[in-house]
Formats: C-alpha cells, structure tokens, sequence
C-alpha cells in the first residue's frame, strides 16, 4: 500500500467540503487544542477544512461544531479533557444540532473510545491523529443524518493506524508569521513509558519536495518563524527512497529565499548527529535552538525507559554542540519518578541538569499509561517522594535559568515581535533566535516584524526589554 492517502481519496474529502459548504449559512466552529506543537499543527489543518466548509471560526464551546484535539501523554492532561467534553453536555442541550467531535492522540485510545461511546453520547465523533484528515467526510455524514459515533479506522476497537501521509489538505494558521510544517509522523522508538507510539503509528517522512514547497508557501505568505515537527525528527528519511535525511532536508530549508527562522523539534539523543549540529552551526538561518529531551541523567534508568544512550553519550553531543554554537539555547525534557527511580538515580539527573545548565526544562512526573511496559514495572517511590523530588529538580533548573537569563541584560538581540502581551505595562512579546520570551512596549504594528531588543531585566521565566533602533543589532 502506498505510503500515501491517494489523490482520488483527498478529492472525495473536498467534495464532502464543497457539500457541507454549500448548505452552510454562517455557522460556526471551535478547534480546542491540547498538547504539543504537532496538535497544534494538526488543529491548523482542522480550522482550515472547517473554513473551506465555510464555517466561521470561534473561541467559543457554543458553536456549531466544537471539535477537542487531545494529548494522551499524561493521564491528568486526560482527564481535565474529560471534564471538557462533560461539561459539552449543556452547550449540546441549548443547541441539539451541535457537532462534537473528540480528535488527537486520546482518539486512538480503545478505552478512550469505549468510555465515549458508553458515557458520553453527546460526542458525535471520534477520529484519531491518523485519519482527521477526513473530518470533512464526518461532518458531512453527521449533517446527512448519521448519528452514531465514527469509529474511522478502528478493527474490534484496537487502532489500526492508518499510517498514510495526507498532503494537501488546507491550513488556517492562528499567528500569520509562525508556521508549524511536519516533516513526518508517528515515532518507532517505544520508550517504555510513552504511549504514541501506539496511538501516532510508524515513522512516515514527508517527501522533501513537498516539504520545501511548503515552506516556500508560508514564506511567501509573510511567515517569519517555521517550525519543523516530528516525533523525532532525526529519524527523516529514514522510511524512504529519497537520500535525504534531516540535515539534508535543513540545508535545503536554510536555501530557501527570505527572512525567516527555520526551528526544529523534537530531537531523540540517540539519533541526534554531528552533522546534523554542523549544519545548524553552519546556516544562520537556522535557530539556534535545540530541544533535546534527556529524560534522565541515570544510565539505568535511560536503560528501562530503552532510550538506547547514555548520560555520557548525551554530554559529548551537548559539548559539541556548545563547541560549534557557543550562542546556543538549550531545552529538554525530563521524566521524575520513573518506575524504580532511586534517590541516587534522582541525584544523577540532577547532576547532569547541574552539567549542562540547560536554558529552560519541561519538567514531568512519570504518569502510568496503560499498554506501556512501564505500566508493569515495579514503582514503589511514593506519590510524595516523587513530587519532592520534583520540587528539588525545579528549585535547580530555576537558579540555572534566572543565571542564564541574567547574561542577556545590557545586550541587544534580534527578536521577532510575537504579539500582544499581558504582563503589566509591556504590551508585546517577542522571541529571541533561541526562542527564550521578551516582554516590551510598542506598537501593534511592529507585530510579525524582526526588531532589535536591549535587554534590560530577567526573570526565571523571561526577558525585559525595549526596542533599540538605533543600536547594532
Ligand atoms: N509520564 C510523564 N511524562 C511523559 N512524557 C511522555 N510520556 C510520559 C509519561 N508517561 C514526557 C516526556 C516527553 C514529553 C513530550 O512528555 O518527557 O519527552
Ligand atoms: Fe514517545 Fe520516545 Fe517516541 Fe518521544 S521518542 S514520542 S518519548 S516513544
């Protein structure tokens, strides 16, 4: 079967758009979004099919059609979007021709489904990250009359991912200078506690022409700021004929004509390359930016979660790439109270966050999902245990941060201004090449622009600047 959802079946689904289109008189829609950038990606292809079936876009759980893109990653993220959907209940009451429709990773889960179909009869869909793309197909079905729950492809409840790539669909992008562009979906690598793998499917690349038509599009279109999506992006290429693999696929964004950021995420460690850190080093078009999730700095515990590499592997690729960038912004992503996880593992992780005084953390406690191999490990560090730990990894990361925060003051940076602001006097946001906050005053209009900051504050989560047009930048 071909890695692609075919042209005739992408032409069906815009004849079901122009079918929904032409019996809509202003009705509108509401994309809820949770979870990652790739949600967000997702939820962008979603707004523009509604809009192609001309729908109106809101923020409000009163429209017409509300659809909840969810993320399964952590079960406390799940259920405060059970809560959501509960609450749908009452909008649906006032306005019995309300569409709901629950999208994203939670679609793929069989219990996610089954609790649907059992206790929330509201919902009149359920699709998963793997066909969305035919959401034109669902509304048109439900509008026509069918009102069961769409299980689209699902065989006795278990996800059978589609596992085909859907281009051409259209796009509404909330902020017209920042685009998200995947590259590929789905993630082969089964870390034990993650559950996307299941739910996202196996590793698909885009073709790369594809790839850098789209991004000639957006910038085209006055986008400043492109960020690249994937799993693990590292792993480009690897599923085709094409040559081309993540570094190459970046040198050929970099060659693209206009003003604009390329960024990436999200990088897996062991896949990370020195070719891949040169050719960031190489192209100042490239964000000096790198996600690079460690998830623990113990050897034995990156062995349970099968992260396949070490603490001492990872420092190597961090001091490389710190040789060739020393500008470099540093993030990752880190996992406490991993099944088993002992105080001296805990104080590991500390020791490498100590090490590589990463820029800013995503920091998470181990949540036990279901179908994972980590669900049947041993876990016996209470509740209480792990949030001490937790608060002991936070209190580190925020003395690294506000140091690495301080460094800018008195600098003048190139940002580009991002948007409206809400903190106190500053009424706009920016972001720095490395992607860290600024908060400033200014006009609306410099909006989507690249401007130079002086920095003159920092806070463990941002930057205070104001615009410097008459210093270097
Ligand atoms: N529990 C806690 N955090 C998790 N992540 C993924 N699965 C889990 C889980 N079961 C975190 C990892 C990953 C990030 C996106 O979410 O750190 O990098
Ligand atoms: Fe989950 Fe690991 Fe894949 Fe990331 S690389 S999506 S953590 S399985």
């Amino acid at each position: 079967m071909s890695k692609f959802v075919s042209e005739r079946e992408m032409q069906y689904q815009r004849e079901c758009m122009q079918r929904v289109a032409a019996q809509n008189n202003g009705r509108t829609a509401f994309v809820d979004t949770y979870g990652c950038q790739q949600n967000e990606a997702d939820s962008e292809r979603m707004r523009g099919m509604l809009v192609e079936m001309g729908y109106i876009l809101t923020d409000s759980s009163d429209a017409d059609v509300v659809i909840i893109n969810t993320c399964a990653v952590r079960e406390n993220a799940e259920n405060r979007v059970f809560g959501v959907i509960g609450h749908l209940v009452h909008t649906k009451r006032k306005n019995p021709s309300q569409i709901i429709i629950l999208a994203g990773c939670m679609g793929g889960e069989a219990s996610v489904r089954e609790r649907i179909k059992r206790s929330y009869r509201h919902v009149d869909a359920v699709l998963d990250t793997t066909s969305f793309w035919r959401l034109p197909e669902v509304i048109l079905g439900i509008l026509e009359g069918d009102k069961t729950v769409a299980e689209i492809n699902t065989v006795d409840g278990v996800v059978t991912p589609d596992n085909r790539i859907a281009e051409g669909m259209p796009v509404q992008r909330v902020v017209p200078h920042k685009a998200w562009i995947s590259v590929m979906y789905g993630c082969n690598n089964f870390c034990t506690y993650c559950i996307v793998p299941y739910l996202r499917g196996r590793e698909r690349s885009r073709r790369s022409e594809d790839i850098v038509r789209e991004i000639r599009e957006v910038v085209e279109d006055g986008c400043k700021d492109i960020t690249l999506l994937g799993q693990n992006v590292n792993s480009y290429g690897k599923d085709s004929d094409d040559e081309t693999d993540f570094a190459g696929l970046l040198e050929m964004a970099a060659h693209v004509d206009g003003e604009f950021l390329i960024r990436f995420m999200t990088s897996h460690p062991k896949d990370t390359t020195i070719r891949l850190l040169d050719t960031m080093a190489a192209y100042p078009r490239i964000a000096r930016h790198l996600h690079l999730p460690v998830q623990s700095g113990s050897d034995r515990i990156l062995k349970l979660m099968n992260r396949r590499y070490t603490a001492e592997n990872y420092l190597e690729l961090i001091r490389y790439a710190r040789k060739v960038m020393p500008d470099i912004v540093l993030t990752s992503d880190i996992i406490v109270g991993f099944p088993g996880e002992t105080e001296e593992d805990f104080r590991q992780t500390l020791d490498l966050v100590a090490e590589v005084e990463y820029d800013s953390l995503f920091t998470f406690i181990y949540s036990k999902r279901e179908g994972t191999p980590a669900a049947k490990m041993e876990d016996p560090a209470s509740p209480e245990e792990k949030s001490e730990r937790f608060n002991r990894l936070i209190e580190l990361q925020n003395t690294i941060s506000m140091k690495k925060h301080s460094e800018y003051i008195g600098k003048t940076v190139t940002t580009l201004i991002d948007g409206e602001g809400k903190r106190g006097q500053y009424n706009l946001t920016a972001r720095t090449n490395g992607g860290r906050l600024v908060h400033l005053k200014g006009d609306k209009s410099l909006i989507g622009k690249y401007m130079p900051v002086r920095i003159t504050e920092a806070t463990t989560w941002s930057l205070v600047g104001e615009l410097a047009l008459n210093d270097q930048k």
